[in-house]
């Protein structure tokens, strides 16, 4: 039997999802686009006006500021995965209140679950509370931290960053910073894989024994 990819199976299930009242006034909803093997996922907020309009993640002024800091940080869109957290847009792009961030996350864990991220880089202050509880935006913004097996990077969303002139120095710093951080955290992982095949030569010999 022909089975559909996960993440395409998944953005037609999301196409026509009722769960929550954004539902309503969608237009295209956006479930996100890249590399089904993404090592990096870039997780937002919720479509704008553009997104909704065209089916895709920061597309308008927010994602053209975005694909400056990426290409600052020699990222390219098409090596990464782009989404939100909501995935049709809430009226006037207000913010996503708690009940749709909570009937739209099962969309993003399963997301998450076929990608298998090693790194996942918030942006803005609502997909930075999926991961990181508790914690302000300005004070934990740049900042890596490992979340169970991966490392989440929070930085400030850039439509906020385009709007209060204040946060701009610091996304760009912290763009900037990325590829420091993207080593750090491939050479962690590099080495916890060689410490565990270490491990496992070591135990073997002490099981043979054994026997
Ligand atoms: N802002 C977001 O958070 N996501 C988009 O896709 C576009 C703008
Ligand atoms: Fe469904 Fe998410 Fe759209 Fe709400 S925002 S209708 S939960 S896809």
């Amino acid at each position: 039997m022909f089975v559909k990819e996960p993440l395409a199976a998944l953005a037609e299930k999301i196409s026509v999802c009722t769960k929550c009242p954004l539902h309503e006034g969608r237009k295209k909803s956006v479930p996100g686009e890249g590399p089904a093997n993404a090592e990096i996922m870039f997780i937002g907020e919720g479509p704008g006006f553009h997104e909704n309009e065209q089916g895709r993640p920061f597309v308008g002024a927010a994602g053209k500021f975005l694909d400056q800091l990426l290409a600052q940080a020699g990222v390219t869109r098409e090596d990464v995965w782009i989404g939100n957290v909501v995935k049709c847009r809430p009226p006037g792009n207000r913010d996503p209140l708690p009940e749709e961030l909570a009937a739209c996350d099962t969309y993003l864990e399963a997301q998450i679950k076929a990608i298998n991220p090693s790194i996942i880089v918030t942006l803005g202050r609502f997909s930075m509370g999926k991961f990181v509880s508790g914690a302000k935006i300005s004070a934990v913004h740049g900042q890596m931290r490992k979340v169970d097996d991966r490392f989440v990077i929070p930085m400030f969303h850039p439509a906020a960053a385009l709007h209060q002139a204040a946060l701009k120095p610091a996304i760009l710093a912290d763009f900037a910073n990325l590829p420091e951080l993207l080593k750090q955290a491939r050479a962690a992982q590099g080495k916890s894989v060689r410490e565990e095949e270490i491990l496992k030569q070591n135990e073997k010999p002490k099981q043979l024994s054994l026997f």
